[in-house]
């Protein structure tokens, strides 16, 4: 009987070659994209400390209260948590080396998220974000600046019909007086809440306001609004970001229910959809947290960021019709006989150091299997050493997928074959 076999983790997916190209392929965009904006990059560890995350993204939020994987270290005993999100280990690097003390900082990760939520498309236990976060700037100009960004990752990743939607969540203090005014107006209405409602009556008001439960809409449209318990200083902030979106074109609208799903947010929040998804269609979030940095033991720093799911943005270039178009090698490498073999390793690495890309036959063969191996590699070329090429320090070159029919199957010295590579691609690329 054989061994039972293991598989991975539920809502933990392995990503195979051919989307692991396409992968590959959007993380170069992406971080060119970032160049562009002078964000760096920053390489955070997937486990921390677990009260960094009770701190930072709040004690009566689902990330804490359902969805961290969190475990002993049976060492010393500690806490520890598999990230679920970036932003506090940023916060937490960004203090423990003083990064932020003398200049602003704008800094980016890609990397695994976990939470421990209920699987299904576009939400998976582990999946990856793009964060981008900057410390140090308190005006308005670096949260429209971020909201730009976006659009243009859009637009270079070919995506069309994201939309924007941004809210402002005030001061602190701003908001206590609202939370009092709503708390009193949904004590009023008790019996009309859901259960979900009536636990998050006294630990999160405000995210009842975010309940999707049709029951509740007319509740929620009449109850009291944040905005209007907003001081000048946090509407003029607020005002700075729609100003610097009208001027640059992009369509946005302002949506008052959007409250997010962590504590540590100030001022704006915002988030990108797509109808195109089904159910979980934010690509991308994010909004400013001023406290945060504060909060943690650093001193305080202005600071916003926002973070994009990468499965759904690939999921979403897929339907856009986005290809994998993977680079094949340019040369697959055939050979038989013990001398023909020891003179292709040589040739390999010549051509390699030639800045050509080689796949050498492994695993012997007949020529015949090995040339159908060298198809299907979609190799440019197949260069053969047999034990009569081997002897005269010979090489065949065979292009195989040869756009001038002029260029034929021929035989020359090992020594000039990356010449002749070279050669032909630049004359096929010209043609
Ligand atoms: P978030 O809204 O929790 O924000 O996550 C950001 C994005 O990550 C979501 O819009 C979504 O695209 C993706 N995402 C979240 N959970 C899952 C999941 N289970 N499966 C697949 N994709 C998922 C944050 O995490 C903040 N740290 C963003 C931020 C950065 N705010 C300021 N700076």
């Amino acid at each position: 009987m054989s061994a039972p076999k293991i598989q991975s983790v539920r809502g933990m997916n392995d990503i195979l070659p051919d989307e692991a190209e396409f992968w590959d392929m959007f993380e170069e965009t992406v971080r060119s994209w970032l160049a562009s904006y002078g964000y760096r990059p920053i390489r955070l560890p997937v486990v921390e400390p677990t009260p960094l995350f009770r701190r930072a993204i709040g004690e009566v939020t689902d990330i804490v209260e359902k969805e961290m994987y969190s475990f002993v270290d049976s060492l010393n005993g500690e806490s520890l948590t598999l990230r679920p999100e970036g932003t506090a280990g940023c916060v937490r690097a960004v203090i423990q080396h003083s990064l932020a003390a003398h200049q602003a900082q704008r800094l980016y990760y890609i990397g695994q998220m976990f939470r421990h939520e209920r699987p299904q498309k576009g939400r998976y236990r582990q999946f990856h974000q793009v964060g981008v976060e900057a410390f140090g700037f308190p005006g308005p100009d670096v949260d429209g600046e971020q909201i730009l960004m976006g659009a243009r990752l859009w637009g270079d990743l070919g995506l069309a019909g994201i939309t924007l939607e941004i809210n402002t969540l005030g001061e602190p203090g701003e908001r206590a007086r609202h939370r009092a005014e709503l708390v009193s107006y949904l004590e009023e209405h008790a019996e009309l809440l859901d259960e979900d409602a009536r636990r998050r009556l006294y630990t999160n008001p405000l995210r009842v306001l975010d309940s999707k439960n049709p029951a509740l809409q007319d509740l929620i449209a009449g109850a009291p609004r944040l905005i209007d318990h907003l001081g000048e200083q946090s509407m003029a902030h607020f005002e700075g970001v729609q100003q610097v979106l009208r001027d640059a074109g992009q369509p946005f609208s302002v949506n008052p229910r959007l409250v997010r799903g962590l504590d540590y947010y100030n001022l704006t929040v915002y988030e990108w959809q797509t109808d195109r998804l089904g159910a979980q269609g934010t690509v991308c979030a994010g909004g400013r947290y001023d406290g945060l940095v504060e909060q943690l033991g650093g001193r305080p720093t202005p600071a916003c960021g926002f973070a994009m799911g990468v499965e759904r943005l690939i999921a979403l270039i897929r339907e856009a019709g986005g290809e994998t178009r993977a680079e094949a090698v340019d040369v697959y490498l055939v050979h038989q006989g013990a001398l023909a073999s020891r003179l292709a390793v040589g040739v390999a690495e010549t051509l390699r150091d030639r800045g050509i890309d080689v796949l050498y036959n492994c695993g012997g063969g007949s020529f015949k299997s090995q040339m159908k191996r060298a198809d299907v590699s979609g190799a440019a070329f197949a260069v053969i050493i047999g034990d009569d090429e081997a002897a005269a320090g010979e090489v065949t070159l065979k292009p195989l997928r040869a756009a001038d029919d002029r260029v034929g199957q021929q035989r020359i010295t090992a020594d000039d074959v990356a010449d002749r590579i070279i050669s032909l691609t630049a004359d096929w690329e010209d043609a």
